[in-house]
């Protein structure tokens, strides 16, 4: 499988793709879909996919937060395609991005669900357990330098 990564921007036609993505793997088992206010988050974001050749099959968006703290957020990997080692690969294309940009920690919101695949990354916990979009979640992170 011939895979690359790009970003794109916030309204452009991958987006579009980001979103639908987004939706089918993080909102729709949850019974859930975005808010404006959710969306409106996004705007001034970074965000990457990972695509086989015009086809999406993985996203995330980077939030730039203070203290050199960059968040990832809404990481997406197409259900076909889990446990392929893609969600891997796009974020660690995106902590060098961070690293790049002068950035010293990267940190997430993980579903407690995804929390081993980001301690397989090298992230740790921190802090206690807390619910959001009505389930489990750790704030979990890594330095970068
Ligand atoms: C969680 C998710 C992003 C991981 O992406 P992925 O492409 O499936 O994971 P990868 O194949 O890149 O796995 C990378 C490593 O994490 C491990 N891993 C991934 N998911 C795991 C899990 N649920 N339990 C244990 N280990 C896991 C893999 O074994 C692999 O380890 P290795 O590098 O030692 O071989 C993806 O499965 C997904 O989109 N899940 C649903 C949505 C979600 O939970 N998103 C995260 C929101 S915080």
């Amino acid at each position: 499988m011939t895979t690359h990564i790009k970003t794109f921007a916030y309204h452009s036609a991958d987006y579009a793709k980001s979103l639908n993505l987004r939706d089918q793997v993080l909102r729709q088992p949850l019974g859930l879909s975005f808010t404006e206010a959710e969306l409106k988050k996004d705007e001034n974001d970074t965000h990457f996919g990972l695509f086989e050749g015009e086809t999406i099959l993985a996203c995330l968006i980077l939030t730039e937060t203070e203290n050199k703290r960059m968040k990832m957020r809404q990481v997406a990997v197409d259900t076909r395609y889990q446990g392929k080692g893609l969600g891997k690969k796009l974020s660690l294309a995106a902590e060098q991005y961070a690293l790049n940009k002068g950035f010293n920690v990267m940190f997430c919101h993980a579903r407690k669900t995804a929390a081993p695949f980001y301690q397989s990354l090298g992230y740790s916990i921190v802090g206690d357990e807390f619910v959001e979009v009505n389930i489990p979640h750790y704030i979990m992170q890594k330095n970068l330098v």
